[in-house]
């Protein structure tokens, strides 16, 4: 990586918490992000990256199994200034080459790994590889069924991360004659997929309202 060009400080706040961190980005982050905003590619916000960041400081993971890759940027994220393996799951070959490109320019080809498959019929892919981190980031009507097929190659002090719970804050809005039937469809797997989580009780989770609404699951 280059030096950093330019330093976003984020606050991660709850009721009783401050976690104040950096993010570091250099030329070639910058350019992905830019990428990102003028082409309306969903990436994980700021204060999301920091708590993933976090968490994998705490955790130090060997092998992260990431579904939805989209353009790399948050691989690249977990993957610099970590010695980590990211296997990435995309399947928009659009995205799918955006991210081979991006993986390349910041080098770190021999340790993310993207596989161009729809996360459901990737299984075969990684099914020999024991993930220490799974981050579930891609269609959010999907979520319980990555959870129950990935979840099978979590080491048994391995964790779940999954982004996008609260999705803009629409899980939790009553108002749903300001929805579309579609989207009131989408916020109802998300609850259901909340219930699954909180009633799991192989883990113990806990949802927090950083970035869009991340939830950690870890065995017990
Ligand atoms: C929110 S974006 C991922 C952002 C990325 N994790 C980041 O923060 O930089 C979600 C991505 O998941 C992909 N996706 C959605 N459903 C998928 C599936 N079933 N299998 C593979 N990729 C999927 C989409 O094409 C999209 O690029």
């Amino acid at each position: 990586m280059e030096d950093a060009k330019e330093i976003v400080t984020v606050n991660v706040e709850d009721a009783k918490a401050v976690v104040t961190n950096t993010l570091q980005f250099d030329d070639k982050l910058i350019k992905i992000r830019d990428y990102a905003k003028i082409n309306n590619v969903p990436i994980i916000k700021d204060d999301g990256m920091v708590f993933l960041k976090m968490l994998i400081d705490i955790k130090k993971p060997i092998n992260i199994l990431e579904i939805g890759t989209a353009i790399g940027y948050s691989s690249i994220m977990m993957a610099k200034d970590s010695n980590c393996n990211i296997y990435t799951i995309e399947r928009d070959e659009k995205m799918y080459n955006e991210a081979l490109k991006n993986i390349n320019e910041c080098k770190l080809n021999d340790r993310i790994n993207v596989i161009f498959k729809d996360a459901l019929e990737a299984f075969d892919d990684v099914k020999n590889i024991k993930f220490d981190l799974i981050f579930i980031d891609a269609a959010k009507a999907q979520y319980t069924k990555f959870f129950e097929i990935y979840t099978k190659l979590l080491n048994k002090d391995g964790m779940v991360v999954c982004d996008n719970m609260l999705f803009h804050g629409l899980v939790n809005d009553t108002n749903y004659e300001n929805m579309s039937r579609s989207l009131r469809g989408l916020v109802r797997k998300l609850k259901n997929f909340h219930e699954y989580l909180l009633n799991n009780e192989s883990y113990n989770s806990t949802i927090y309202d950083i970035g869009d609404g991340m939830a950690v699951s870890i065995l017990k």
